[in-house]
């Protein structure tokens, strides 16, 4: 990984893989390093849609919809990745690649009833999330820049889910803020966000506390996201969850990136650990 450029944060830039026609540099690049916080999230975002009656999950940060490919569909992210790393399928133009894939999900719905809208900066990882059908609507939009488009903004009204995985870090709270701004009803609204243990996530708590929701770390766990790229990657986020009083042993002290969960929702809703029931240890 010696092109890349390093973040504020410690974390490699990946930033070109996010912006290609289809997501196929996007897994060559991550299955090496074995990412994974999307399926370890997926337990606690289907019991929100159990908890919530959600009927419409917004994805912020979905890049080529992947969440919404798990949310949706009878597959893991193990055989949406080796999909896309098969040799047999590099050489196909992203045309022909894209209406294949979009027949290929199609044959694996499961969930037709759950609409998956997108958010993510990147118009082409957008693109193929709508061209597929991943994503039942979808927007390229920066929320961190400007607030929403009249058409992201009457797509939002009906959000009553939001779920957000490796998104935190490059939003922060003036996203979070927008959206629940055009929610139809923020009192209302869920969240699953999951947020690598190097960032701080009170200030986007904060935000949402504002709106009368509340917010609780899913406790006894920690989802694992990757493996780190390189000893500089290591050092620096090891220095960075010890410079937030966390304790690496065992997580970042053994080469991965851990994100801890958390869960926004309304205020009148049973406690977490009743809701979590099965999915965290007991
Ligand atoms: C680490 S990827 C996470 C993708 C996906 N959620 C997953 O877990 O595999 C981060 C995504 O955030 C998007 N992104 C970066 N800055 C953004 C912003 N300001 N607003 C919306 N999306 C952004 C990138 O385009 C990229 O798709």
């Amino acid at each position: 990984m010696t092109d890349e450029a390093r973040t504020a944060t410690s974390k490699a830039d990946f930033s070109t893989i996010y912006a290609q026609p289809d997501p196929r540099a996007y897994f060559r690049a991550l299955m090496p390093l074995e990412y994974q916080v999307p399926q370890r999230a997926l337990p606690v975002v289907e019991a929100l849609v159990a908890a919530s009656g959600s009927r419409t999950v917004l994805d912020v940060c979905c890049s080529y919809g992947i969440n919404a490919a798990l949310l949706r569909h009878d597959l893991d992210l193990a055989a949406i990745g080796a999909r896309a790393t098969d040799p047999a399928r590099a050489a196909l133009p992203p045309g022909e690649l894209i209406r294949d894939d979009a027949v290929f999900y199609a044959g694996h719905l499961r969930r037709p009833d759950l609409a998956v809208l997108g958010l993510d900066a990147s118009a082409p990882a957008i693109d193929y999330g709508l061209r597929t059908g991943l994503l039942t609507n979808g927007w390229a939009e920066d929320l961190e820049d400007a607030g929403p488009s009249p058409a992201l903004a009457a797509g939002l009204r009906e959000v009553d889910l939001v779920v957000c995985t490796g998104g935190v870090g490059y939003i922060g709270e003036r996203t979070f803020d927008r959206i629940l701004g055009a929610v139809g009803d923020p009192s209302r609204l869920w969240l699953a966000t999951f947020v690598l243990r190097v960032f701080d996530y009170a200030p986007i708590a904060k935000t949402l506390a504002g709106y009368g929701l509340v917010t609780e770390r899913v406790p006894g766990m920690t989802f694992p996201q990757r493996r780190f790229a390189d000893s500089d990657e290591s050092d620096a986020a090891q220095a960075d969850v010890a410079a937030r009083g966390l304790d690496p042993a065992g997580k970042e002290g053994s080469g991965w990136f851990h994100a801890d969960g958390y869960v926004t929702r309304p205020e009148a809703t049973p406690p977490l650990a009743e809701l979590l029931a099965g999915v965290v240890p007991g």
